[in-house]
């Protein structure tokens, strides 16, 4: 016979679920794909499909990967001149919404709407395509850019993410 349990549990993808994660990296490239692992291991509990973390991944390495070469011209610096340039990543899972801030407090960005139209880019020279806001858009439900001149930038991303079911049946 199935016994009654009023037992509270903090259930991956389920409405009240919280989880939040913060880390600080150095804005170094190697850190790119570090970032981007990290962030698709916080959310595998809650059984993403692969076309999630794919997309999860390909946002957070654009975000980063911006922080890095246009925060902060790290393709410029000596390692000891980006000693102190950090990345900041910020992820909170609510429910079975993920939500990242990616930070940098580097030379911010002029003119945001420009930015983040596909094809413009400030660094045509360096094989650059403009492309990453495009993607971040594309692969994320919502995208939101906070940045001033010389004040850094703030990347707010969200995404729903589908649950499985089984999870709820769990003994
Ligand atoms: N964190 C940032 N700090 C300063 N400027 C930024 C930052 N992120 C983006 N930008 C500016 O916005 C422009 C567009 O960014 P986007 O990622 O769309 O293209 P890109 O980085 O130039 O090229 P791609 O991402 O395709 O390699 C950049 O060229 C840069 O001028
Ligand atoms: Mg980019």
């Amino acid at each position: 016979m199935e016994t009654e349990k009023n037992v509270t549990k903090r259930v991956p993808g389920k409405t009240g679920f919280k989880n939040e994660m913060k880390i600080e990296f150095d804005a170094v490239s190697e850190n790119e794909a570090f970032a981007r692992v990290a962030v698709a291991a916080f959310v595998a509990p809650l059984n993403p499909t692969v076309e999630e973390i794919s997309d999860i991944k390909t946002a957070v390495s654009e975000a980063v990967t911006n922080a890095i070469i246009h925060g902060y011209d790290a393709e410029e610096k000596t390692d000891s001149e980006a000693d102190a340039n950090k990345v900041y990543i910020h992820c909170l899972l609510l429910g079975d919404v993920l939500q990242v801030e990616v930070v940098d407090e580097g030379k911010g960005i002029e003119n945001i709407e420009q930015a983040m139209e596909p094809l413009f880019t400030t660094k045509p020279d360096m094989d650059r395509s403009g492309m990453g806001f495009a993607f971040m858009e594309a692969f994320m439900d919502e995208l939101e850019v906070i940045s001033e001149p010389s004040m850094g930038t703030t990347v707010l991303m969200s995404k729903k993410l589908g649950t499985l079911p089984w999870i709820d049946h769990e003994e």
